[in-house]
């Protein structure tokens, strides 16, 4: 069958012949991919070599690419309880380490010992190629009318976990009443398909949003803000030395674009009891200035900053709840999200990054 391959540090990717996925386990279910989404995390696993090979699943020297993804069911193994072939699936992406307490209850994003494997990305083949094969319980069923947009249900997890755990660092305050335990305002930094859905996702919880990001403000990404009742200020308008003069203070902001002077930024646009959450990953290693009185006043304000990757069982369902009410609340905008479409094999264009793009989908066979 037909994949997108790459192998970690070539720097692109192609199409390849490969063999047919193994259907060897009673709760295994075989899917035929629809189609899959790229992402950044796509072009860092093209672009970093990994020196012990260890990005790559055992015995072969390529890797399927592919991790946010909707295909449709066609065969399942006797022992799989749910799921019949023509249901419609998005697979999650994480598998766990065996070895420690947060994956051997199924919380593969919490791993203590960072050895997991993660499908596309490390050590397991991914989802870009014609046909796939895992166990039932990695797979979500999603309503039919989904599937044109659910390479978005895994996007959507990232700000979804972030939700969750901005509440569960609020949970102790006394201002319970509301969304969030009391979010009043809510910050999103950046424009790209994360940081659109989490406006979304807070927007959908009736929680006045602000948006910040070098986009133009005539850009597509803007109006999409916009559309969803949120308000979009321009970084470049905004004094990064003391955001709040300007903005005002914020319960929660999610981090999305990874930018280590934002991050650090946004500690200084941050209201009393107020939790950031940084989902963008920064990989430089270039050095950030910090005050120490930022410091002081995440001490006299009793701010919280967290970090978060991956995201449970639960943030996918809510996902895919969040995704279909997004797409009755703010019509229109979840299917603008996906900007560019490509075929398997348009991959040399495929997995760049063009102007005006928020997200491109590759569609795979039957799509
Ligand atoms: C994916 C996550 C993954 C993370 C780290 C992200 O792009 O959406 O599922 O855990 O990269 O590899």
């Amino acid at each position: 069958m037909r994949a997108v391959v790459t192998r970690p540090g070539a720097g692109r990717a192609w199409v390849a012949e490969i063999p047919e996925p193994t259907f060897a386990n009673t709760d295994d279910v075989v899917v035929e991919m629809l189609r899959v989404g790229v992402c950044g995390t796509d072009r860092h696993v093209m672009a970093r070599a990994r020196g012990d090979g260890s990005g790559l699943p055992p015995d072969t020297d390529y890797l399927v690419l592919g991790h946010e993804a909707v295909g449709r069911v066609i065969n399942v193994g006797t022992h799989v309880q749910h799921l019949k072939a023509g249901d419609i699936v998005v697979p999650t992406v994480r598998r766990g380490c065996g070895e420690c307490p947060a994956c051997a209850v199924g919380q593969a994003d919490l791993c203590f010992t960072g050895r997991i494997r993660e499908r596309g990305i490390v050590g397991l083949h991914g989802f870009l190629a014609e046909r796939i094969v895992d166990k039932e319980e990695n797979l979500i069923r999603i309503p039919d009318e989904l599937a044109p947009v659910a390479p978005l249900v895994e996007s959507l997890c990232t700000p979804e976990k972030a939700l969750r755990r901005i509440g569960n660092a609020r949970a102790h305050l006394p201002a319970k009443a509301g969304p969030l335990y009391g979010v009043q305002r809510a910050l999103v930094i950046g424009a790209g398909p994360i940081a659109l859905l989490a406006v979304m996702a807070l927007r959908l919880r009736d929680i006045p949003t602000w948006a910040l990001a070098r986009s133009p403000t005539d850009s597509p990404a803007v109006r999409l803000i916009q559309q969803a009742g949120a308000t979009y200020v321009p970084l470049q308008e905004v004094d990064l030395e003391q955001p709040q003069a300007q903005l005002g203070g914020f319960d929660a902001i999610i981090e999305a674009t990874g930018a280590a002077e934002l991050c650090v930024a946004m500690f200084g646009a941050l209201g009393p009891n107020g939790v950031l959450d940084l989902v963008g990953g920064a990989a430089e290693r270039n050095e950030v200035p910090i005050q120490a009185s930022v410091l002081g006043a995440m001490v006299g304000r009793n701010l919280t900053v967290l970090g978060s990757v991956n995201a449970n069982k639960d943030d996918w369902q809510t996902a895919v709840r969040d995704l279909s009410e997004m797409r009755r609340a703010f019509p229109g905008t979840v299917e603008a999200i996906l900007t560019h479409t490509f075929d398997m094999d348009d991959v040399d264009v495929a997995f760049e990054r063009v102007p005006g793009q928020i997200k491109a989908v590759i569609n795979i066979a039957g799509a």
